[in-house]
């Protein structure tokens, strides 16, 4: 193959790896405006705003990236994610409907949360944002953002999150109960101690 021709094909090809992402986010892309209209029945728990309900264990929505949120609301519905609440409130939903709830949740603001003062929260900083070398736990910063916003579409936003729903997730992922992350959690929760979930929940709660 000459020169020229390799030359031809890759730009053709890293043309078509531009072209292809771009088209498949544009035909999945949901309304937020619709979706508003849609979450109606969601508002009592996750607050009207997204920014959650007054059980902590309920989760804030507000700024979620669309494509995750969509994600948990199909994976709900499989059961590939396991929860009773949340599995009755998707079975009607369509995968347009997840988009559309999807791009409205993500259109609202999150509220800044705030960590609780106690001792631990430097072993939770620490642990965000260096990992654990000696039980090679990586750094949560890595793929959930300095600031915990995280990297769309596949690394959610956790800041501001409430510590209760994130201490929840981290054993539920520790213990094998959530396998919906493609391994990512699941690998990193198993070597993480109860403390440490504990540390880094509170402290990821108080991330803005
Ligand atoms: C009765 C309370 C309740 C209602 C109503 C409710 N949810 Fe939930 N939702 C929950 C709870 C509890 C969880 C946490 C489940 C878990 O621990 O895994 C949750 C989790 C979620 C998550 C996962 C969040 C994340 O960060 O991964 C999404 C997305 C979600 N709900 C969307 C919705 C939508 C959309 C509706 C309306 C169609 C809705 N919920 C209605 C209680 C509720
Ligand atoms: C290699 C990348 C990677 C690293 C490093 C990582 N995560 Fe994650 N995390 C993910 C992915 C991917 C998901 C989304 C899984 C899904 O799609 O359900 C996730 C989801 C989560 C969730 C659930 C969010 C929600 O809204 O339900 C929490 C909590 C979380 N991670 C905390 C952590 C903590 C704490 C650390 C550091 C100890 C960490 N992550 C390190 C990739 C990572």
């Amino acid at each position: 193959m000459t020169s020229n021709r390799a030359a031809l094909i890759l730009a053709l090809v890293s043309g078509a790896c531009l072209l292809l992402p771009m088209t498949a986010a544009q035909a999945e892309r949901g309304s937020a405006a619709a979706g508003k209209g849609k979450a109606a029945a969601c508002a009592a728990c996750h607050g009207a705003d997204g920014n959650g309900g007054p059980d902590p264990s309920w989760p804030r929505l507000a700024g979620t990236n669309a494509e995750y949120l969509a994600k948990q609301l199909a994976d709900f519905k499989s059961g590939a994610r396991k929860d009773p609440i949340m599995q009755g409130m998707v079975a009607a939903l369509s995968p347009q409907d997840m988009r559309d709830i999807g791009a409205y949740y993500d259109s609202l603001s999150p509220k800044p949360g705030s960590a609780r003062k106690e001792e631990s929260l430097k072993m939770g900083e620490r642990l965000y944002r260096g990992g654990n070398a000696k039980t090679g736990v990586a750094a949560c910063m890595s793929c959930h953002g300095p600031s915990g916003h995280g990297i769309p579409p596949r690394f959610p936003r956790v800041s501001g999150q409430s510590a209760t729903y994130t201490e929840k997730q981290l054993l539920a992922f520790k213990s094998n109960k959530r396998t919906n992350d493609g391994e990512a959690m699941t690998r990193i929760a198993f070597r993480m101690s109860e403390d440490e979930i504990k540390a880094v929940a509170n402290y990821m709660a108080g991330l803005h």
